[in-house]
């Protein structure tokens, strides 16, 4: 192309159709679950659009599908007023009080027989979507219904969230809301991973679904698989006059809106759908925790109003939580990668909530002392809105032959035999056997190997436990010494597995293992393993200490004297760096040449030229300590607020003036959390 008018209004034109076909195909595949496109031909696709809009920056639309992929960067998230307050619904548990919402509704407008429009209760993130001709400009989570955090560029890589338009009879401007969910088969993918990569799996889809739309790296949040069902339509331009029909609408323009909604007339219809939802719900791909009840008529919401927090015009009824019984069989306890011991209890299957469950959680001794668990007891076994399932109640078998028998926490480590330890204030025993237990061995390997620590990837999956169990690697510095030569090849892992390794693999996989010479000291440090030696602790160490000789060398007491670092923390460290075997590992991983300093150059001023003003009382720090933070990291405490203040840090108890003051003049205020996040 030689930049001729004609040839340029012909790639714009290539553009616009390549963005249309993939706004379209992806519609038809997330929303419609009816794709039309391959993945290759969908790439393919993709990718052109992708190259286009590199060579033609020009045509740089913020919208285009090629933002699903995420890159955009969240440095902090602006908080935003709502136009429309997101109000929440009431709920009950109890069908009486259903039937009395609907009296009320009917006596207070004055009409029998009202119809009603039956949904499923998400159980996810509520989130509001604006929209302006027909582009979404902007995504905001529900925060305290007043205002909340704007989450735009997350949201965008949710597949099923339409950027662009479908047809043209949208209004101009409007609202759509509706909730993010953490569908059950991604939620299970995305915690697998974690777990394969020595992080703690998240506990439940609500939190993993809010936390994602909270992160930094839009990237990240694309990768994840969340999905987004839309259920309520506002804006004053809005046509249509009832709650279905403008259901209807916002799919006909691309938003996914599930198919499940029923319209109906009385309480004995309501009562139908809600006791159908209560067994089926489970073979949802996503967590539902009841049914919403909203008028059809839009013209009924203007006449009911709401009161201070909900729609008098709509209510939530809420699913109890499954229950089922079943016999105690054994309890297991299995070793985790700091060597934790959890126990788990093992019991008759029983079919609960869609699926066999047959094991869940003891969590601690403690825990199960507090159930006061006995061999044979019968067990209360539960499953809410989340497919965990958890033990609530036992009841002892009187009968059992030889008597009641207390099922007591081992002494022993299951796995290598050594003898149980347990920290004065920890709730766990853990194993203490850290360099010869296997499961520890393995996952401290994984966590070494994982993203935030040493960016080994390639060696995810069955690799990582096939080089251990095959005896080619048996410490961190051995993963340095491989050669391709070693880990080409086919190799049985047991009667039904093959692990294929070829040259390609084996080449990244070296290649990956060389660039992790580069990783900076913190994440060598946080890589090690050591207990209660998180992200976070692990920067705070590196930047105190500087380098690892100087904290091989701290005592206890010096420790301890670092922000952030209590008594456990510090005997951890302390205890890790009195260890011949890790001492000589360290010595060895030098020799490689691991980074073991902190680069001088690297040490960011993170909050540098950024002042604060800290108000409140804060969870995990003082006061002082926050400020003494925030002026080690180049920024400036402030005692007042004004147009000048960068941001102010909200404890609890924040004073109403100052909040007032920082709203009126857009200052961002930012939590505890946040501020951690920042540093
Ligand atoms: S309608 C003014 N419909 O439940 C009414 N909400 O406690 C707006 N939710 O904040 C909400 N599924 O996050 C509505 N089908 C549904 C819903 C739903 C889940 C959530 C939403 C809301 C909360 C209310």
């Amino acid at each position: 192309m030689n930049g001729d008018i004609s040839d340029i209004k012909l790639i714009e034109e290539k553009i616009t159709q390549l963005r249309n076909r993939l706004n379209r195909a992806n519609y038809e595949y997330y929303v419609l679950d009816n794709p039309v496109l391959s993945d290759i031909e969908f790439d393919t696709l993709l990718r052109e659009l992708a190259d286009l809009e590199r060579m033609y920056p020009q045509f740089a639309d913020e919208n285009s599908p090629t933002v699903k992929v995420g890159g955009e960067i969240n440095k902090d998230f602006k908080q935003v007023e709502h136009r429309y307050p997101m109000l929440s619904l009431s709920n009950t548990y109890s069908k009486q009080e259903i039937i009395d919402f609907v009296n009320r509704a009917e006596q207070a407008l004055g009409i029998r027989n009202s119809q009603w429009v039956c949904e499923l209760k998400y159980d996810g993130l509520a989130i509001s979507l604006l929209y302006e001709n027909g582009k979404l400009v902007r995504a905001v989570t529900r925060g305290n219904g007043v205002q909340g955090d704007d989450v735009t560029s997350n949201v965008k890589t949710i597949k099923s969230v339409p950027l662009s338009l479908l047809g043209d009879d949208f209004p101009k401007d409007f609202e759509i809301r509706g909730e993010v969910v953490f569908p059950h088969d991604a939620f299970e993918k995305f915690n697998k991973k974690r777990i394969e990569n020595g992080e703690e799996p998240f506990a439940n889809e609500r939190n993993a679904a809010s936390g994602s739309l909270k992160m930094q790296d839009s990237k990240q949040v694309a990768q994840r698989g969340l999905d987004c069902y839309l259920y309520y339509l506002i804006g004053d331009d809005v046509k249509e006059q009832t709650h279905t029909q403008r259901l209807e609408k916002a799919k006909h323009w691309g938003f996914k809106v599930e198919k499940y909604y029923s319209v109906v007339n009385g309480i004995d219809e309501i009562m139908e759908f809600i006791d159908y939802w209560e067994k089926e719900r489970f073979n949802l791909p996503f967590a539902t925790d009841g049914i919403v009840l909203k008028l059809n008529e839009i013209k009924y919401w203007n006449q009911l109003g709401s009161t201070a927090k909900s729609p008098r015009w709509a209510t939530a009824f809420k699913f109890k939580a499954q229950q089922a019984q079943s016999r105690l069989l054994s309890v297991e306890y299995q070793v985790g990668r700091t060597g934790i011991v959890t126990p788990v209890a093992n019991f008759e299957p029983v079919w609960l909530g869609g699926t066999w469950v047959k094991r869940a959680t003891l969590n601690n001794e403690q825990w199960m002392q507090n159930l006061d668990i006995c061999q044979g007891d019968t067990l209360v076994i539960e499953k809410g809105g989340e497919i965990i399932p958890k033990i609530v109640e036992c009841h002892h078998d009187e009968t059992f032959e030889g008597g009641l028998k207390r099922v007591e926490f081992i002494h022993d480590c299951p796995i290598c035999g050594a003898e149980l330890v347990k920290e004065e204030d920890q709730s766990g025993w853990y194993c203490p056997n850290y360099n010869h237990c296997q499961p520890q061995i393995l996952g401290r390997f994984q966590h070494f190997i994982s993203k935030k620590a040493m960016n080994i990837e390639t060696l995810g999956g069955e690799k990582m436990r096939y080089l251990l169990s095959s005896k080619k690697v048996i410490d961190f510095y051995s993963l340095y010494t491989l050669t391709e030569f070693d880990l080409v090849g086919v190799y049985q892992i047991d009667s039904e597995h093959k692990l294929s390794i070829q040259d390609k693999g084996a080449y990244n996989i070296i290649t990956s293992i060389e660039k992790s010479k580069q990783v900076p000291f913190e994440r060598v440090l946080y890589a090690l393993g050591i207990r209660y030696i998180g992200e976070v602790t692990a920067k705070t160490l590196a930047k105190h200490f500087t380098n690892i000789d100087n904290l091989m060398n701290a005592s206890i007491e010096e420790l301890q004297n670092v922000n952030d670092i209590g008594v456990t923390t510090a005997k951890s460290v302390f205890d890790y760096f009195h260890n011949e075997e890790n001492l000589l590992q360290i010595e060895k991983l030098k020799s490689v040449g691991l980074k073991f300093e902190i680069d001088t150059q690297n040490i960011k001023n993170t909050l540098q030229g950024k002042s604060f003003v800290v108000s409140g009382t804060f969870s995990r720090f003082s006061r002082d300590e926050i400020k003494k933070m925030i002026e080690d990291n180049g920024g400036k405490n402030v005692s007042s607020i004004s147009s000048k203040t960068n941001y102010v840090l909200a404890g609890e108890k924040m004073g109403p003036e100052k909040k007032k003051k920082a709203e009126s003049l857009s200052i961002p205020i930012i939590s505890e959390e946040d501020f951690i996040a920042m540093l």
